[in-house]
């Protein structure tokens, strides 16, 4: 059995104190969901202070990226081991995000990938196609090279601990969410060039995440699918009451 798994990415949302009061009505809200695991990927200011809220609550801590250093002079950077130091067990790498607006390639995400292994942090390793590649037919390659490059000797047992999240761009905040035929057709792509890649008992087991104007209205039908196996939730992990209705939607 897969796990099933709903991850909020918070994006650079929510002061500290409006980030505490959410944290705590989405831990009052969680308490009887127990077939889906949960995490919060918060603001790093929050980290800490959420993994203390959190800690014995069927909800993990994840950073929204890491630093692809080690340590040291990288002004303003977070590294995979503070990260870890500071409660967290998930870190989201390679979101469309860091590639657009932060120039990051496959090979920064792999060395990311790699120092959160190091560091026992699960990456969620994003992927996905922009409009004019999905619209050129060219997203089956797109993701593949994705996949190929971010682990870029990756060993069989480091993949282990990896989670993969597929976000088509042109759904991220759009409103545009991809159809459950258009997910389920991508997350069997990739878990057949994982298996490619692994063999089938890795790529049978790894978790893939739906990301995309995810909501509580069109969760249940995208979480259907056989090789959907959560989501990663953006706009929609911002309010409570919206994000446990998609963590419901199994
Ligand atoms: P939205 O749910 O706001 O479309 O964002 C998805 C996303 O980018 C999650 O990482």
């Amino acid at each position: 059995m897969r796990k099933h798994i709903v991850a909020g990415n918070w994006k650079m949302n929510k002061t500290f104190s409006e980030g505490i009061d959410l944290i705590n009505k989405i831990i009052n809200k969680s308490e009887p969901l127990q077939n889906v695991q949960l995490i919060i990927a918060p603001p790093f200011i929050l980290t800490s202070e959420a993994a203390r809220l959190a800690m014995n609550k069927n909800i993990d801590l994840a950073g929204q990226n890491c630093a692809n250093h080690d340590e040291g002079a990288y002004t303003g950077e977070i590294s995979a081991r503070m990260l870890k130091s500071s409660g967290a067990t998930y870190v989201i790498l390679g979101h469309s995000e860091r590639r657009a607006y932060y120039h990051e390639t496959d090979e920064i995400i792999n060395t990311k990938i790699k120092l959160c292994l190091e560091n026992s942090l699960t990456p969620i390793v994003c992927c996905g196609e922009v409009l004019e590649e999905r619209e050129a037919n060219k997203h089956f390659e797109v993701v593949a090279k994705q996949i190929k490059g971010m682990f870029q000797d990756i060993s069989s047992e480091a993949f282990k601990n990896i989670v993969i999240a597929y976000e088509p761009v042109w759904a991220i905040g759009t409103g545009k969410t991809a159809s459950p035929e258009q997910a389920q057709e991508m997350h069997l792509f990739i878990r057949e060039t994982i298996k490619n890649i692994y063999g089938s008992d890795l790529s049978n087991n790894v978790s893939i995440l739906y990301g995309g104007s995810c909501k509580p209205s069109n969760a249940k039908e995208l979480f259907a699918n056989p090789d959907v196996d959560g989501g990663l939730i953006g706009g929609a992990s911002l309010n409570a009451d919206d994000f446990i209705a998609i963590a419901n939607s199994f």
